[in-house]
């Protein structure tokens, strides 16, 4: 075969060969000794070129040359695209962090209610539930709210029907529990509650209420206090004072409403305390005997305390947030702050 269809040949066999190579960055350099090593396929052209007629020689010559120029280049663009994308793996760094997924946390008005029981439950408190769908028994009547007591009005109530309404409020817990349960109780009900009420910044329908009973022989006024104190501080900081006004709810007698020193201006009188210096929390009181006769408890012999505290409003204080609607629109952007 004449020196020119060996080219030719050469020349088919390179240009298959390119289109055969894998993602081996090795590839480029075994080509290239293949052709172009010492003893390759284009090296041993040139050999044989030497003996041909010289005649011949100025134009199978520049045959020879464009196919080693030619193999040269695109050896080398080969070997350089071999080793741009294996130098791209050889970047992948294994051990940068994930995307993490976004992970959801709980609710504020939850995180709120899980602090408030973890501090009572500390001091000896187990929780309890109660349905949302009560009994006006359980919710007015055995609380001692007779049928036309005027209390009745402090709480506008969803009713059901005649015998069922929706819980006004988580005080029915207390008597769930004191007609399941002989003294010492001591229980934490927290829950929601709905009040038909208009909804506007400051109020909804639908809120959040903590529930606190003790009762046992001999339980105090100081006791209440001591232990609402404690709380106070667990839960506000322990630089707020605290202070009871006289109140008035039919199940406890006598009754009070607990203020706390306004933690944003530490008393001095700000927006938030409505310039008086203090903001109000919860409301309690020792147990009234009615109350102890509807369940069967003998008022003789057992005392006890009770407080009731709105969670929406505690963790608005808390948060500093400005409108309670803020807490059921569900909006991410408002929830992530958490
Ligand atoms: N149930 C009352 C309310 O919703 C709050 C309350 C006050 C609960 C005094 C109590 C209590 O247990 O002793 O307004």
């Amino acid at each position: 075969m004449d020196l020119l269809n060996r080219i030719d040949e050469v020349r088919a066999q390179l240009q298959n060969d390119i289109q055969q190579v894998g993602a081996d960055p090795q590839a480029a350099e075994n080509l290239r000794i293949k052709y172009l090593g010492k003893k390759g396929l284009i090296s041993v052209l040139f050999a044989d070129f030497n003996s041909i007629p010289a005649e011949q020689k100025p134009q199978i010559g520049r045959v020879l040359n464009i196919l080693k120029k030619d193999a040269e280049a695109r050896i080398q663009a080969l070997s350089e695209k071999l080793k741009a994308t294996s130098s791209q793996d050889e970047f992948f760094d294994y051990s940068l962090p994930g995307l993490t997924p976004a992970v959801g946390h709980l609710h504020p008005i939850t995180q709120t209610l899980n602090r408030v029981i973890a501090i009572f439950r500390e001091i000896g408190f187990v929780v309890e539930f109660g349905p949302e769908v009560e009994t006006d028994y359980n919710n007015f009547q055995a609380l001692n709210f007779a049928d036309d007591h005027p209390a009745r009005d402090m709480q506008d109530t969803f009713f059901i029907d005649e015998k069922r309404l929706l819980r006004t409020h988580t005080s029915p817990i207390q008597i769930r529990t004191m007609l399941k349960k002989k003294p010492p109780i001591r229980i934490l009900a927290p829950g929601r509650v709905y009040r038909n009420e208009a909804i506007n910044p400051r109020s909804h329908c639908v809120f959040h209420q903590v529930e606190g009973l003790y009762v046992d022989e001999n339980v105090t006024f100081s006791e209440l206090k001591t232990t609402l104190e404690v709380f106070a501080w667990r839960f506000f900081g322990a630089d707020v004072k605290t202070r009871f006004r006289p109140g008035f709810f039919p199940f406890t007698e006598p009754s009070a409403e607990m203020d706390i020193s306004c933690f944003i201006c530490a008393g001095k009188g700000c927006r938030l305390c409505k310039y008086t210096g203090w903001l109000e929390i919860l409301g309690c009181g020792m147990v009234d005997p009615n109350v102890f006769k509807n369940v069967g408890i003998d008022p003789e012999k057992y005392t006890g305390y009770a407080f009731g505290m709105g969670i929406d409003r505690t963790a608005l204080l808390k948060y500093g947030i400005g409108d309670i609607r803020l807490y059921f629109d569900g909006d991410v952007r408002f929830l992530e702050q958490f």
